[in-house]
């Protein structure tokens, strides 16, 4: 009886995560029981990004990515985030300072550093790289934040 029950969760468990529109990869063990529940290395960046980006984005590029129009660019469909990964990863390191065009709008403005370590900087740039319909670059790692930071 217990043992339905902790299956029946499981797979009510593996259903809801699947909904999510993430791949969530499920092993099965030569019995069929689910044997663990992964994530992908991806996927967690993404969820810690989300955090991050909660407390430290939100307040001017906004929960749904928009922005403020004329103050605040947008990362949702941003072209720039898109085509300029290695400038927005400076930009959150040391701040972006002057002219940009997202979109076709004109920003000149300011973001303060807002001091992330480049491991934060990964997570969150990997979330906004991957959330409201982005699909931009690869999974980033620190490795490679710290690299783009040094050059
Ligand atoms: C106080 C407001 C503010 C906060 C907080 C802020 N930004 Fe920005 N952000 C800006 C402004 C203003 C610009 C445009 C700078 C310019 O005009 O040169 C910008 C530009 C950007 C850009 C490049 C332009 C684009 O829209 O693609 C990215 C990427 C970005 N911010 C990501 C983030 C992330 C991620 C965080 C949180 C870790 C964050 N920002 C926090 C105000 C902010």
């Amino acid at each position: 009886m217990r043992l339905k029950l902790i299956i029946a969760f499981l797979i009510l468990s593996t259903t809801l995560l699947s909904c999510n529109d993430k791949k969530t990869e499920v092993y099965y063990g030569k019995t069929n029981k689910v044997t663990s529940l992964e994530q992908s290395p991806l996927e967690k960046s993404i969820k810690i990004g989300k955090t991050i980006y909660t407390d430290m984005c939100v307040v001017c590029h906004q929960a749904n990515g928009k922005g403020v129009p004329k103050a605040f660019p947008p990362l949702a469909n941003s072209d720039y985030l898109q085509d300029n990964q290695k400038a927005s990863i400076i930009g959150l390191k040391k701040g972006m300072k002057g002219e940009i065009i997202v979109n076709g709008k004109t920003y000149n403005s300011y973001m303060a550093p807002l001091g992330l370590g480049n491991d934060e900087i990964a997570h969150v740039m990997n979330y906004i790289n991957h959330t409201w319909g982005n699909n931009f670059a690869d999974m980033l790692t620190e490795e490679e934040v710290t690299k783009v930071i040094k050059k």
